[in-house]
C-alpha cells in the first residue's frame, strides 16, 4: 500500500496508509472504533475504491483491479454465509464464481472442511450451526481457492469470549501451517498481541506506529500508543543527557530516573517515561532498584492471581505497580511513605509533544 487514501463525502476516513505485507505474515490492523480498519481492508478486497494511491499485489499493481482477481480470501465479523445455501455450497460458491472445473470442487471443498474440522456438516444451512461453526466455514470459504492473502474483518467480535480464545489459536495454528498472508483487523489489544507477527496501529485514519508486538508493548512511540496497548505508568520530564539508547530524565516530580530511548532523542526535550506496571515495584525496606521514586502507597487491589499497588507520587500522580498475589500480606499500609522501583531497561522515553 503506498500513500492510500479514501474519503466519504466530506469525511476522510484513510490519510494515506503506506506498509508492506510480506510474505506468510500475521499483520494486525488494530485501532479504536472509526480508526479507518475496515476502510484499508475493503480498498485492499477491492469492495471499495480509494481516492488516491495504490495497491501492489505480489509486485502488480491492483488499486483498481475487480476483487475477484486479486488473489484474496476474505472473512467478515458477521459470517456472510450465504442463509439459502449448504456450507457445501457456500464453500463451493467462491470456486464457481471462478469457473472451476467441476471434478475440482469436491474435493476443494473437502479439503477446507477438513482443515476447518468440520468435514461432518457440509450439508447443513448456516442456520443450524454454531456461531463459532459458521465462523470456520466463512473461514473456510476464504480459503478454498488458495489465496495468497486473507483478510479478516473483526472475525471473532460476535463470539463469546471462550470461542474466540479457542479460535484465536486455531486460526494462528492454521496461519503456521498453510503459510498463508493474513491481514486482521481488531480493536482488542490482547488479541492483536497473542496472534500477531507485526501489529499496525491505526488512529483517525492514519497508521500511528507499525512494529512486531514487543516493540509497540515496551517501545511506544506515543502515548496514544502505550495506552492502548495495554496499562501505562506515564512520567513527565525533560531528557537531561542521552547515551547509546538510553536517557537520563529530570522528572517534573523531582528526582532523576534513567530510561531506554530512541536514537533521535536530544537532551532538553519532554518527554514522558513510560513503564509498564509489571515492570514497576513496591520496594521493601531496604530494598533498591536502578530508579526508585517516593511517594505514598494509596491502596493495594488484590484480584486473583495478580495484586496491584497504587501510588501517589508528590506531584499527585498515580502510579501503578503490579506484581503476582504471594499471599504475604500488604508491603505497606494506604497513606504511609513507600519507594516504588523500576530497571532502566523496563522503562522507554516517548518523545511526544
Ligand atoms: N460508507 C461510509 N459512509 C460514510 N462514512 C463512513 C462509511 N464507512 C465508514 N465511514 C466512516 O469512516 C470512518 C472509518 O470507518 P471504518 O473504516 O469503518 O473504521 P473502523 O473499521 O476502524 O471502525 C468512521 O468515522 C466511519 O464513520
Ligand atoms: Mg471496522
Amino acid at each position: 500500500m503506498r500513500g492510500l487514501r479514501k474519503s466519504y463525502g466530506d469525511f476522510v476516513a484513510l490519510k494515506g496508509a503506506d506498509f508492506e505485507l510480506r510474505d506468510g505474515e500475521f499483520l494486525t490492523l488494530l485501532g479504536p472504533s472509526g480508526s479507518g480498519k475496515t476502510t484499508l481492508l475493503l480498498a485492499i478486497a477491492g469492495l471499495n475504491e480509494p481516492d488516491g494511491g495504490e495497491i501492489r499485489i505480489d509486485g502488480r499493481l491492483a488499486t483498481y483491479l475487480p476483487p475477484y482477481r486479486r488473489d484474496i480470501g476474505m472473512v467478515f465479523q458477521n459470517y456472510a454465509l450465504f442463509p439459502h445455501m449448504t456450507v457445501y455450497d457456500n464453500i463451493a460458491f467462491p470456486l464457481k464464481m471462478r469457473r472451476w472445473a467441476g471434478e475440482r470442487v469436491r474435493p476443494a471443498v473437502e479439503r477446507v472442511l477438513g482443515i476447518v474440522q468440520l468435514p461432518e456438516l457440509a450439508d447443513r444451512y448456516p442456520m443450524q450451526l454454531s456461531g463459532g461453526q459458521q465462523q470456520r466455514i466463512a473461514l473456510a470459504r476464504a480459503l478454498v481457492y488458495e489465496p495468497s492473502v486473507i483478510l479478516m474483518d473483526e472475525p471473532l467480535g460476535a463470539l463469546d469470549k471462550k470461542m474466540r480464545d479457542r479460535l484465536q489459536l486455531e486460526i494462528k495454528q492454521l496461519h503456521k501451517e498453510l503459510n498463508i498472508a493474513v491481514l486482521y483487523v481488531t480493536h482488542d489489544q490482547e488479541e492483536a498481541l497473542v496472534m500477531s507477527d507485526r501489529i499496525c496501529l491505526m488512529r483517525d485514519g492514519q497508521i500511528e506506529q507499525l512494529g512486531p508486538p514487543d516493540e509497540l508493548y515496551f517501545r511506544p512511540r506515543s502515548v496514544f500508543a502505550a495506552d492502548f496497548l495495554g496499562e501505562s505508568n506515564l512520567l513527565k520530564g525533560r531528557c537531561a543527557t542521552t547515551v547509546a539508547g538510553r536517557a537520563k530524565v529530570k522528572l517534573v516530580d523531582g528526582g532523576l530516573v534513567e530510561c531506554l530511548c530512541d536514537a533521535a532523542l536530544e537532551a532538553g526535550a519532554p518527554v514522558r517515561v513510560m513503564v509498564r506496571p509489571e515492570a514497576m515495584r513496591l520496594l521493601r525496606e531496604g530494598e533498591r532498584a536502578e530508579n526508585e521514586l517516593t511517594g505514598i502507597l494509596h491502596d493495594t487491589v488484590m484480584s486473583g492471581g495478580t495484586t496491584v499497588d497504587r501510588f501517589a507520587t508528590a506531584g499527585g500522580v498515580i502510579l501503578m505497580a503490579k506484581r503476582l498475589t504471594d499471599g504475604l500480606g500488604a508491603r505497606a499500609l494506604p497513606g504511609e511513605t513507600a519507594r516504588l522501583g523500576f530497571a532502566a531497561d523496563r522503562a522507554f522515553a516517548i518523545t511526544e509533544g
